[in-house]
């Protein structure tokens, strides 16, 4: 169950159709009227109850991207997250043995599955994890000079998406929480509010006979608690470091008639999920920057579909791409992890601004959109603010993200079938494991 504030409407850019922030207002509401709204003078809300909810976690997959966490923290994750969702485990850990190497990592959600949910642990340097993407036809996501998969965040979902298709095939929707969040009951939240979204989006597809979009949920969270060292006390700060600034030139970009402000809070959202398809459909960029690529690649997609169209001479075919749209959930929870220096800060910026540059200037993806706003002036304001605080020289570009394929167009049937089907568990010898049900649904 859960209550939410409505989204004062959407913003449409040609494919994409960006929601208002909704806000998650009551965690246990009560069944109300049938229409599961109620108006009071100033506010409308809208509840999404029990079954509703489960009938879309059941069909989540979580993947959960971690490195050297602390197995106790990551187990804290594992433990909010709602059993009827699958776990996916992507591990980058560094080593291999010891109380919080990986075999324990592994262990641990071994565990968790004996209670009988679905679960898989995969570590990201798994050379056969590598080779199956060969096999797959991506070898873009190996590293030459070690042969295994490329490090970062952005590849470990990337090997997380791939093996949800793979081995939870029958899970239509996949969600990203990371490891080291220290509030097991905001990653129950999350889940919940990732589900609710799906849920809301299908009840106005069965109402107004509309057909399925792809859909994408990313929250925003309530504060993010820091400690001050100066003051000795928590702050409870609203946005993060990184997602300011990136959010900042989010907004100038989808801005309407000038108004800007306060639109994307969700640029750098790591706490997202979307429809399985879309997952597939996406491309994506390596390490931090997939967060922001995500509100550009719908546009980009559109704009190269059309040229590609145009080479076959099919201007005139009607638009063959599914529209996507892109809902913004605040939760209540505060979202407390591990705290980060600012060169970590300033990296992440860089390359969330960095995707935006590289991708937007050249392309008439904007235009096709209808978005307003001066691309050029744009990039050279993204440039100038990176050089003004620090992230690159005057005489630097913004980082180049890599981008990878969309899943649809690897051969994921080969890569299945190179890792094998899901033997039950895994004798800590291999860096791939499967636990509790799967294969046998
Ligand atoms: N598998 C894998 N491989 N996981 C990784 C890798 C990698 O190479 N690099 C980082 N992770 C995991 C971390 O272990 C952690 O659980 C999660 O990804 C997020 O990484 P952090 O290093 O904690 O990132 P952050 O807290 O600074 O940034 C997070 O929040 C940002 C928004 O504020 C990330 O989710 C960002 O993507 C997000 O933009
Ligand atoms: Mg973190």
């Amino acid at each position: 169950k859960m209550r939410y504030s409505l989204p004062l409407g959407s913003r449409p850019f040609g494919p994409l159709c960006i929601m208002h922030q909704m806000e998650v207002v009551e965690l246990e509401p009560r069944p109300t009227n049938n229409d599961n709204r109620l108006s009071d003078a100033s506010e409308f809300t809208v509840a999404v109850f029990e079954d509703e909810l489960n009938r879309i976690l059941e069909k989540l997959v979580i993947v959960v991207p971690c490195k050297d966490e602390d197995v106790e923290v990551i187990r804290g994750v594992v433990k909010g997250i709602p059993s009827l969702c699958a776990v996916i485990l992507v591990s980058n850990c560094s080593h291999r043995h010891g109380d919080n190497g990986w075999e324990a990592q592994a262990r641990m959600l071994a565990e968790f599955c004996t209670w009988g949910r679905e679960g898989c642990f995969v570590h990201q340097k798994y050379p056969r994890a590598a080779t199956a993407f060969r096999e797959a036809g991506v070898p873009e996501v190996i590293d030459p000079a070690t042969g295994t998969l490329r490090n970062g965040k952005g590849e470990g979902m990337y090997l997380g998406i791939a093996m949800a298709q793979s081995y939870f095939s029958q899970r239509r929707y996949i969600g990203f929480i990371d490891a080291d969040n220290r509030v097991p009951g905001s990653v129950t939240e999350y889940c919940k509010a990732y589900a609710g979204g799906f849920a809301l989006v299908q009840r106005s597809f069965a109402k107004n006979g509309t057909e399925p979009e792809d859909v994408m949920v990313r929250i925003c969270w309530a504060s993010k608690p820091k400690h001050n060292s100066e003051t000795g006390r928590i702050e409870f700060v609203k946005e993060g470091r990184s997602s300011r600034i990136v959010n900042a030139f989010l907004n100038k970009l989808f801005a309407v008639q000038g108004k800007e402000k306060d639109f994307i809070t969700t640029g750098n959202a790591g706490e997202h999920a979307m429809t399985m398809d879309m997952a597939l459909r996406m491309r994506m960029a390596n390490g931090y920057a997939i967060e922001p690529y995500q509100y550009i690649e719908p546009l980009l997609r559109h704009q190269s579909s059309m040229v590609s169209s145009g080479i076959n001479g099919q201007t005139d075919k009607p638009y063959p791409l599914k529209r996507t749209r892109i809902l913004q959930i605040k939760t209540t929870n505060p979202h407390l992890h591990r705290a980060t220096g600012n060169d970590h800060i300033t990296k992440m910026w860089a390359a969330g601004l960095g995707v935006l540059y590289h991708h937007l200037l050249p392309s008439r993806a904007c235009e096709i959109s209808g978005l307003d706003t001066n691309i050029t002036e744009l990039c050279r304001e993204m440039r100038q603010f990176a050089v003004k605080n620090s992230a690159i020289r005057d005489t630097e570009e913004l980082p180049r993200p890599t981008i990878y394929p969309s899943l649809d167009h690897a051969d994921l049937n080969s890569f299945r079938d190179f890792l094998g089907e899901p033997c039950p568990g895994h004798d800590g010898s291999e860096a791939l494991g499967f636990y509790g049900l799967v294969g046998q649904a």
